[in-house]
């Protein structure tokens, strides 16, 4: 395969796409604030290709994370220019493109889908018909050689799917349906054997020659040929710079300093030199000091206006070595003083909170979310499976364990539990796999709304409704199943008043779910959390403790138990009219329906007002999980 490889565009007399000044970036550790980044300058032009390498630990991916403004917590310093200005949160956001380490995708779509979704979404309506998306995601494929596999879904976590280079080229091209100026990549060579990664590289490359995007990526271990590909070079260590120019003359500059190559792979020999070396305290404080003194020169050198001394310039390859003076001398000035100053007087980055304006209609968002969040909940077979057998086998147990209900003073206690027990399958196999499937999307969820792709309550409204398919049909057949073998009253009122009921918990359940899995957040709490507050509020629901009977200081928890108003129903409309014999010789038997709600308490509200109030209450597990949507689904980054 043979990619162009051009030179830039853009050159370097134009205003840098990126550039920062003096970024010092502070964590606060056990030990204390820890600076995982001193005072780093430089800047990026469009067209480039640029690396960013150093020893694991050394602050690469943080220093990506600053400079697209994905920085969370800490303090941050300093000063960064887009297009040579103060940058906008909002537009920035989406001229950046970001494609994280590790590949966040959904595994059931097809490639084709993947994409298109992301087209969909960030590709304005006012500028791109439908048509135009379509080709657009074409040319990405192209571009990207992922044709052959557009249909194939994406897979991982076992289930089958592209390879890990396609799946890369997969996160690039969501992120390239639309024009970024600057993508940023990090590791994205980790885990890809190494044809594969030369070729996300030399795609990457490709890509930004023919758009004059400036891309920037953390690499580990790149070939040598890798190394060639790259225009730029920014070496860190210890969270100090190292180097920062031209690829080609990355190896003149360090034998400029005495530190002549000693390793065939110049990736290699950058690692060698400046990898702090932990085998003991003499070891790693002489290594420390070596890092330093490297960061020191390279101050010395911008400062002297990054010229490398004429024997090392004979040495290098092709380019001049003021091109580096050119591209380094502008930040030169206000890194040297910061430099002498280590009082940190400039800038402190705040935290930006708000989303961007949105890009399309709200009805667009919420039709292609809806698609997308549909596609993955029918294509969960297994799930599917699970929820019939759930049917299958309420049907059958409850069904025939409760067969065809009489009325004598036994079946008042079967009625009793039958009903009891339906309330509870009509949440449990409904509330874990919602808990889970939001779960497992949220970090779908974070990196689109990173990338200011959609509204917030069209996800919500979408992931919502896209459930609500799925309790409904299977908790139907159900419904219908029950009533009909264990013969409940046969009355067309009462049969779609409980029908009514199933629906309206299945709605509070699933709003519940979707609070606890925002929440909770990772899916080991939420199994606990979520099981104990179904318990505890099931001891409220009217069966296990007599409803009047609990202390008053508890007593109005019951009021936002949905257990308690759907059972509360449920008794009511069955109970409702029936009349039962007593056994001989019994002293007390209950004779009416009405006799066995008085004796449990669940006589307070009428069965539509228990209706009604589930309802309220099921808007208000909506509200809630909403609002924590919205705040704790939101990424906080610092911004400068
Ligand atoms: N929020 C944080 N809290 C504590 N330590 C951090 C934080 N962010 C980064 N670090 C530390 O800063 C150093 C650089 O991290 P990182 O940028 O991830 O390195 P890498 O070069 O491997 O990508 C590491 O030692 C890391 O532990
Ligand atoms: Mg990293």
């Amino acid at each position: 395969m043979s990619y162009s490889s051009t030179e830039p565009k853009g050159d370097s007399s134009n205003t840098p796409i990126l550039s920062w000044s003096n970024l010092n970036y502070d964590v606060k550790t056990k030990a204390g604030v820890r600076r995982v980044l001193h005072d780093i300058s430089g800047e990026v032009y469009p067209g480039e290709l640029v690396a960013i390498m150093g020893s694991s630990g050394a602050g690469k991916t943080t220093l990506l994370n600053v400079l697209s403004g994905r920085v969370q917590g800490g303090r941050l310093y300093g000063d960064i220019k887009f297009n040579g200005d103060k940058r906008n949160p909002h537009n920035f956001k989406r001229m950046v493109a970001y494609v994280e380490q590790d590949d966040l995708l959904f595994a059931p779509l097809t490639v084709n889908e993947t994409l298109t979704t992301s087209a969909q979404l960030r590709l304005p309506d006012t500028k791109y018909s439908s048509d135009e998306k379509h080709e657009r995601v074409d040319a990405v494929m192209r571009q990207l050689r992922l044709t052959h596999v557009r249909d194939s879904p994406i897979g991982g976590y076992g289930a089958r799917g592209v390879s890990g280079g396609e799946r890369k080229r997969v996160s690039i091209g969501v992120e390239l349906v639309t024009d970024p100026s600057i993508l940023v990549l990090d590791e994205p060579s980790s885990g890809l054997d190494s044809s594969s990664a030369e070729m996300v590289v030399a795609l990457t490359k490709e890509m930004s020659r023919e758009r004059n995007l400036c891309t920037l990526m953390t690499i580990h271990q790149p070939s040598t040929e890798m190394v060639q590909m790259f225009d730029k070079l920014i070496l860190v260590s210890q969270g100090k710079l190292i180097y920062m120019g031209p690829m080609k003359q990355a190896i003149p500059y360090f034998e400029s300093l005495g530190f002549p190559s000693t390793n065939p792979n110049p990736a290699n020999f950058f690692i060698d030199l400046t990898t702090i070396d932990f085998t003991s305290d003499e070891a790693m404080r002489k290594s420390e000091q070596h890092v330093q003194a490297l960061a020191d020169s390279f101050v010395e050198f911008r400062t002297n206006g990054g010229c490398l001394p004429s024997t090392a310039v004979s040495t290098g390859t092709s380019a001049s070595a003021s091109v580096i003076g050119s591209h380094i001398a502008s930040a030169a000035p206000s890194f040297a003083k910061s430099n002498l100053d280590m009082d940190i007087t400039q800038n402190a980055a705040d935290l930006v909170l708000y989303d961007p304006p949105a890009i399309n209609s709200w009805f667009n968002e919420f039709w292609v979310l809806l698609k997308r969040d549909w596609a993955l909940a029918v294509r969960n077979t297994s799930m599917l499976y699970g929820l019939a057998a759930m049917g299958i086998t309420t049907i059958i147990f409850l069904g025939f364990v409760f067969f065809q209900l009489k009325h004598d003073q036994a079946s008042v206690q079967n009625r009793v539990g039958a009903l009891f027990m339906f309330a509870l399958l009509c949440s449990y196999p409904i509330i874990f796999p919602v808990i889970s499937l939001i779960i497992s999307g949220r970090s779908v969820l974070v990196r689109e709304r990173s990338a200011g792709m959609y509204r917030m309550t069209a996800y919500f409204f979408a992931k919502s409704l896209s459930f609500f398919p799925l309790a409904i049909i299977p908790y139907t057949i159900t419904y219908i199943g029950v009533y009909f073998i264990a013969h409940f009253q046969y009355d067309a009122a009462k049969f779609f008043i409980g029908l009514a009921n199933t629906y309206v918990l299945l709605f509070t359940a699933i709003g519940f779910a979707f609070g606890i899995a925002m929440l909770v957040q990772r899916i080991e709490v939420a199994l606990i959390i979520a099981p104990v507050t179904m318990s505890n509020l099931i001891l409220f629901a009217g069966n296990l403790a007599n409803s009047h009977a609990v202390t008053p200081v508890l007593r109005w928890i019951k009021y936002l138990c949905m257990y308690y108003y759907s059972y509360a129903a449920f008794m009511q409309n069955e109970f409702g009219g029936l009349e039962f014999t007593c056994d001989e010789g019994s002293s007390s038997c209950y004779r009416t329906g009405e006799d066995v709600i008085e004796m449990y308490g669940l006589n307070a509200q009428a069965i539509w007002l228990c209706i009604v109030l589930n309802l309220v209450l099921g808007i208000g597990n909506y509200i809630i999980a909403y609002g924590l949507t919205r705040w704790l689904a939101k990424p906080r980054y610092l911004w400068i």
